[in-house]
């Protein structure tokens, strides 16, 4: 079997590291992919956004399934361009990724199939939008419609916030046409979780829940990032939570699409606010999630490619998927000023001195340079240990960042911290 990945971060080598242990897959290729993923795949340099180069690339080499990382080529239509040429590709299709794409079809979708989402209101011009919160109470959150690089959401304490929230997105356009138009909701209260499951377009299943760290620094100061850890299972996902999640969102939303003629085949990512009156959707991601996805597969003991094979082939619920009971954390290691400017070319060392079996580190910003690894980005690496308990996990994690060096690095001292805080 001759496999595609597509993308480059750390979520694409924990794909690319869970499918090579699939003895049938014969070439695994991987687009563009990094330092890491380049010691287990082929990296071919063709951007996870130029979909008639991966076209072209997947029939020349004759690839038998290919696997979508990132959310912009879903949401460009890649999966239609491939199944259009009798090609296997794991993830929605055009339509079915605007629960990703724009979150007035996910509001829209949620309020007419009665999921639990923010009370809200849509508006395309920025009069409307003003005039309405002249009258509304705060907090309140303005939302960009389309997708913002995870920066279109303002959480607003007063007016002038939310005034200066619609300025940026319709009248600045500083997210282009993503934001033609805003979504202004009620700010709810309560704990975030994330739920994910894999969909066939009919059946799914639910992935061990996880977490993750949005903010640059230790107690959740500073901006966000794109994640700077992660850790598996949630314990604020009990079994009882997770029930309702699956009977009031997962299941209806699956159902719905299927209803509506647009089946969800992929991965479906829950955002979620557990309220005290249950969990609510804050938002739908169309594919996994990075970083919870490299604390994710490591518990993954069925094998991948053939999930993402019945996914596509709408035969999920024959299979019966096995997890590793123990908890995993990844403390993702940083380029220093990220999510800012920061410099890159530095060499990484130490990751040879990293000898235990269940300690993993999946790269993200990382190359090649005639031999010596060094940054190439942001995020760098994801340091990922699975332990019998999460506190053992995260000393093991923790003990083999402290092997690794390389100029201005950077890392968070409290992943999983505040799981441990959780009491259930
Ligand atoms: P989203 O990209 O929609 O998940 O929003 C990004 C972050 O904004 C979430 O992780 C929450 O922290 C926050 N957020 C979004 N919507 C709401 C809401 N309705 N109430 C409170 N916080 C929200
Ligand atoms: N970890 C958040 C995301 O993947 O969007």
């Amino acid at each position: 079997m001759n496999i595609l990945v597509i993308g480059s971060g750390g979520r694409e080598h924990a794909l690319c590291w869970k499918i090579k242990q699939n003895p049938k897959v014969k070439k695994l290729y991987c687009a563009p992919g990094n330092g890491g993923i380049a010691q287990l795949a082929e990296c071919v340099s063709i951007g996870a956004e130029d979909i008639e180069g991966l076209l072209k690339f997947a029939l020349s080499k004759k690839i038998d399934l290919t696997v979508v990382g990132p959310e912009a080529s879903l949401v460009k239509g890649i999966v239609d361009v491939f199944v259009q040429k009798g090609l296997k590709i794991f993830g929605p299709s055009q339509e079915a990724a605007q629960l990703e794409g724009s979150k007035v079809y996910t509001k829209e979708f949620l309020h007419r199939r009665n999921i639990p989402t923010a009370v809200y209101k849509i508006f395309a011009s920025a009069f409307e939008a003003l005039e309405f919160l002249d009258k509304a109470q705060f907090p309140l959150v303005v939302k960009a419609d389309g997708i913002a690089a995870g920066k279109g959401v303002y959480v607003c304490q007063d007016l002038k916030e939310a005034q200066s929230a619609i300025d940026d997105i319709i009248v600045k356009k500083i997210f282009g046409a993503a934001g033609d138009k805003v979504v202004i909701e009620e700010c709810l209260q309560g704990q975030e979780a994330s739920v994910l499951a894999i969909c066939d377009g009919k059946h799914f299943f639910v992935l061990p829940s996880a977490q993750d760290h949005k903010r640059i620094f230790d107690d959740d100061l500073g901006p966000n990032t794109g994640g700077m850890g992660s850790y598996s299972p949630a314990p604020v996902v009990t079994a009882k939570v997770l029930d309702t999640v699956i009977a009031r969102i997962i299941e209806p939303s699956v159902r719905g699409m299927y209803q509506e003629g647009i089946p969800f085949k992929g991965v479906l990512y829950a955002g979620l606010m557990l309220t005290n009156e249950g969990p609510f959707v804050l938002e739908f991601n169309t594919r996994f999630g990075d970083p919870e996805t490299q604390s994710i597969l490591p518990r993954l003991q069925s094998d991948l490619v053939e999930i993402m094979l019945a996914a596509c082939d709408g035969r999920l619920n024959e299979l019966k998927v096995r997890w590793d009971p123990r908890a995993c954390v990844c403390v993702v290691i940083t380029s220093g000023g990220y999510p800012g400017s920061y410099k890159s070319g530095f060499e990484i060392t130490g990751l040879s001195e990293i000898n235990d079996s269940d300690t993993i580190v999946f790269h993200a910003g990382t190359k090649n340079d005639g031999g010596t690894l060094v940054t190439a980005g942001g995020r760098v690496l994801g340091v990922t240990s699975l332990d019998k308990t999460l506190e053992a996990a995260i000393a093991k994690a923790y003990e083999a960042v402290g092997k690794i060096n390389f100029e201005h690095m950077f890392f968070r001292r409290d992943i999983g911290q505040k799981a441990l805080k959780i009491k259930v």
